[in-house]
């Protein structure tokens, strides 16, 4: 059995400087996911308690206004939940690169379609909020346009979510054909459940503090549910919602992958339970026994919550970055070792120098072919053993692929064409050949 490190893609990293201190940007990162998440979970909440709130109003009026009053707010929300994705998603792009673009070069055709998904799902939902009076006869079908808008919101962070999950796998990246197989990697659906789980949480208390303010409350709760009923509405479904969180939490920590897991992220993760258990404490009881006064307990409630989203958000990073070392010092090694044998061998070819002593075929592949291909190990394209068992014997079969390469691993990139003449090619092939049968010392990055 090969180990897996062995079929663990390995690219070469972009070795730019960051544009800033990379513990700044971490942070930014954190902060600024936060900020655009809580939209998200705003945006997908709302358009599933619209739904479930008008499906009860066909039965009691009074939740159809909920409904309607409610639907006012995802329009809103969705707005400012995408404006707010191009932060995280720069800092993602400047921090995680190479991990980034693989995940979503592996899920394509899916993270495309999120463009066009977007889109559709924004028409929709505004056919749905501005169609309630025309299809007030047609309940069934106006119900089945804000049906088809939560589906497609449900869909949309399934597709992040992959993405982002499959960018921490590289030892899983061979596997990953299209977005369906991303999938199927450990901890996708708990996380997605986690995830759905707090957008209701936080949408019903962002619906108790937004409906119930002081002052516009009244006005603002649109109908004839009274301040109490809503009250104990708005905070029942965000306790059974965290409820539901803390259940598909352990579920989450159980199939995260074991490199990233660590003494100090369960530290992080106990944090943000404890929080987490108070703030539903303080629900309960508010749904027991309510205060006249609802201020300063919700404010207690939401502090708490943020709080809560603040360590886990952190607690999430930690396990990124610590899930990611690894592949991240191998890359950084592979990087440069390829960097320099290239600059070598084309400061040989460039000077002369050295030139004898160094034979052409080695040349040739460090500073050509290396930076692909290693000895033992796929970097980008498949490694100098499984060249050898392929072409053992026969260098021409590989100077023809190297001058015109076909097409054979659907899971690797295809290879670009090196025309570089029957001589230099077919000195790289012997070489290639000796180094993937064991046949040199040569060590490999
Ligand atoms: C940019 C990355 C890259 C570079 C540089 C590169 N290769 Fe490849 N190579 C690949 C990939 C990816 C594949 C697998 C393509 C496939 O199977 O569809 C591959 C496959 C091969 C194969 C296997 C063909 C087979 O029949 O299975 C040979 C031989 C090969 N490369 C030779 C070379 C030589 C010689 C050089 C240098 C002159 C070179 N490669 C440079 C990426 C690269």
């Amino acid at each position: 059995m090969e180990s897996t490190a062995a079929t663990t893609p390995l690219p070469l990293d972009i070795p730019l400087p960051l544009p800033a201190d990379p513990i700044l940007l971490q942070a930014l990162l954190v902060v600024l996911f936060l900020w655009h998440i809580l939209f998200v979970n705003l945006m997908v909440g709302g358009s599933l308690l619209t739904v479930v709130f008008e499906l009860i109003g066909r039965r009691r009026p009074e939740f159809d206004a909920l409904a309607r009053a409610t639907a006012g707010t995802v329009t809103v929300n969705k707005s400012l939940a995408v404006v707010l994705g191009v932060g995280p998603l720069l800092g993602l792009n400047v921090l995680y690169t190479v991990h980034f673009y693989s995940a979503n070069a592996l899920t394509g055709a899916a993270w495309i379609s999120l463009v066009p998904l977007v889109t559709l799902a924004f028409l929709v939902t505004y056919a749905h909020k501005y169609s309630w009076d025309r299809l007030a006869g047609r309940k069934g079908l106006h119900l089945a346009i804000g049906m088809a808008g939560a589906a497609m919101f449900l869909a949309i962070p399934l597709i992040f979510l992959a993405n982002i999950n499959l960018m921490l796998f590289p030892a899983r990246w061979l596997e990953v054909r299209g977005f369906a197989s991303a999938l199927a990697l450990p901890n996708v659906w708990p996380r997605y459940l986690h995830f759905l789980a707090a957008s209701v949480a936080v949408t019903g208390l962002f619906l108790l503090v937004y409906f119930l303010r002081p002052g516009g409350g009244v006005a603002a709760s649109p109908s004839a549910l009274d301040r109490l009923a809503l009250r104990r509405l708005f905070y029942g479904i965000a306790l059974g919602a965290s409820a539901l969180q803390l259940m598909f939490g352990p579920l989450v920590l159980i199939t995260l992958p074991r490199p990233g897991l660590s003494w100090f992220l369960a530290g992080v993760i106990g944090v943000g339970v404890v929080l987490a258990i108070f703030a539903l404490v303080l629900m309960w009881r508010e749904i027991a026994a309510p205060r006249a006064n609802a201020t300063p307990r919700a404010a207690i409630v939401v502090a708490l919550i943020t709080a809560t989203a603040f360590t886990m958000g952190y607690g999430r990073h930690v396990y990124r970055e610590t899930a990611l070392r690894d592949h991240r010092a191998q890359m950084a090694v592979h990087t440069r070792d390829t960097g320099w044998l290239a600059a070598a061998a084309q400061w040989r070819e460039a000077t002369g120098q050295g030139v004898a002593q160094v034979p052409l075929g080695q040349r040739i592949f460090e500073s050509t072919c290396a930076a692909c291909h290693g000895v033992d190990r796929v970097l980008v394209g498949p490694s100098l053993r499984e060249i050898a068992g392929i072409y053992g014997g026969d260098p021409g079969g590989i100077a023809a692929w190297a001058a015109d390469p076909g097409r054979k691993r659907p899971e690797l990139p295809p290879m670009p064409a090196f025309r570089l003449g029957e001589e230099k090619l077919r000195a790289v092939a012997d070489y290639m050949l000796q180094l993937g049968s064991g046949g040199s010392p040569a060590e490999d990055g």
